[in-house]
């Protein structure tokens, strides 16, 4: 019976072991539009991170000389930049578990993000297209903007070609949260690590909604309240007029990017209670047609594991709630009839 113990146990150690290696060592992430303003320096910070060690860098210009740039760097990730044509695309994306979309325009000086979506539509369609055949199971991540309206299509894209999983695909609104918690540590002057503010919702304009009720700050209000919700709201206008026609935030989004990767790569290799707000296919608001709605969700294995409910609000973030709402379901219809219309 003994030697029956040990042989089981030794038999499970190596299962442990030959799961954790195939675990990390699975992590091929690909970025499309990595030669961008975002996509570099977001391609960095994934090739500093230990948990993936394959990097796939797609973009119609410029691709194979980040890559060979990044490939230097000694961590042990290999790197590798594809041809920007059809067959380097579908190299890139094969066998990705994570694939990061920031390709596509940034705003300019007195532009919303609703004004890119004649650019950005078709190339976020024709990337999901591709991402649905060639990894048509790793998680997609969104970023081009306007987001609101990117994730519904790529939705689309995927539920056409009868693969799409709606644990699988996130928009990203990391950077409304790291924004509110530097904001609101500026003005409470604390430590931002320790500042945890959910923001819901979508990701633009009156659709962000900061939950300062639910922060460590909750009796913050009048003028103080109004100018903090104000500038989480459109902290990305600050950065737009900052770089005065030279784009949108890159860096910081770079950050976001790189932390929304590695909350899911950490759910996926077995971490548990691994939370971050994003913008996914949500039952929260659906009574109201509202199919995507961003919130707190627990990640997992497979990507979505438990969406959190908005939770308690005061009557001044229920009103913010209201006007949010007004605007997503037009962005949402808006992306869907995109496609319908140009499929
Ligand atoms: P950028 O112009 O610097 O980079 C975009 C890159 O995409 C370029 O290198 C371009 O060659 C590439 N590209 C264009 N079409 C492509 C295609 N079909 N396939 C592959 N690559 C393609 O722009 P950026 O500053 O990096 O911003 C990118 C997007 O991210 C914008 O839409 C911007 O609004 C958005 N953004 C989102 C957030 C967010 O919080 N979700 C934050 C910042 C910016
Ligand atoms: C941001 O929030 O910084 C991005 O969505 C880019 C933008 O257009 O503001």
């Amino acid at each position: 019976a003994f030697i029956m113990f040990a042989a089981r146990q030794s038999f499970n150690l190596f299962q442990k072991r030959a799961f954790s290696a195939s675990a990390s060592q699975a992590s091929k992430v690909a970025v499309l539009g990595a030669a961008g303003g975002i996509g570099q320096p977001l391609s960095l910070l994934l090739k500093l991170n230990p948990r993936v060690s394959e990097l796939a860098l797609y973009d119609i210009r410029g691709g194979p000389g980040v890559a060979a740039d990044l490939s230097h760097i000694n961590t042990n990730s290999t790197v590798t930049g594809y041809n920007p044509d059809a067959a380097g695309l579908r190299d890139c994306l094969k066998d990705s578990e994570i694939i990061l979309i920031p390709a596509g325009v940034p705003r300019k000086p007195g532009m919303t993000r609703d004004d890119l979506f004649n650019t950005n539509a078709s190339i976020v369609r024709d990337l999901a297209k591709a991402a649905a055949e060639a990894a048509p199971k790793a998680h997609v991540l969104v970023i081009a903007n306007p987001v609101n309206s990117t994730v519904p299509i790529v939705s689309e894209v995927y539920k056409a070609k009868g693969v799409y999983d709606p644990k699988r695909l996130f928009g990203v609104t990391t950077l409304d949260v790291v924004r509110a918690s530097r904001f609101i540590s500026q003005v409470q002057k604390t430590d931002p690590a320790g500042e945890k503010v959910p923001v819901v919702g979508g990701h633009s304009g009156v659709t962000i909604v900061p939950l300062l009720s639910q922060s460590n700050h909750a009796s913050i209000s009048g003028e103080t309240r109004d100018a903090l919700v104000n500038r989480i709201q459109f902290g990305g206008d600050e950065v737009v007029k900052a770089k005065d026609g030279a784009g949108s935030a890159t860096l910081s989004m770079a950050m976001a990017g790189a932390r929304f990767a590695e909350s899911l790569l950490r759910a996926a290799q077995g971490e548990k209670g691994v939370i971050e707000p994003t913008f996914v296919d949500s039952p929260l608001y659906k009574d109201q047609g509202i199919d995507f709605f961003a919130s707190r969700v627990e990640l997992g294995p497979n990507g979505v594991e438990q969406i959190h409910p908005v939770g308690q609000v005061n009557e001044y973030e229920q009103k913010l709630l209201d006007a949010c709402l007004v605007d997503l379901k037009k962005n949402i219809q808006k992306g869907v009839d995109f496609v319908k219309a140009n499929p």
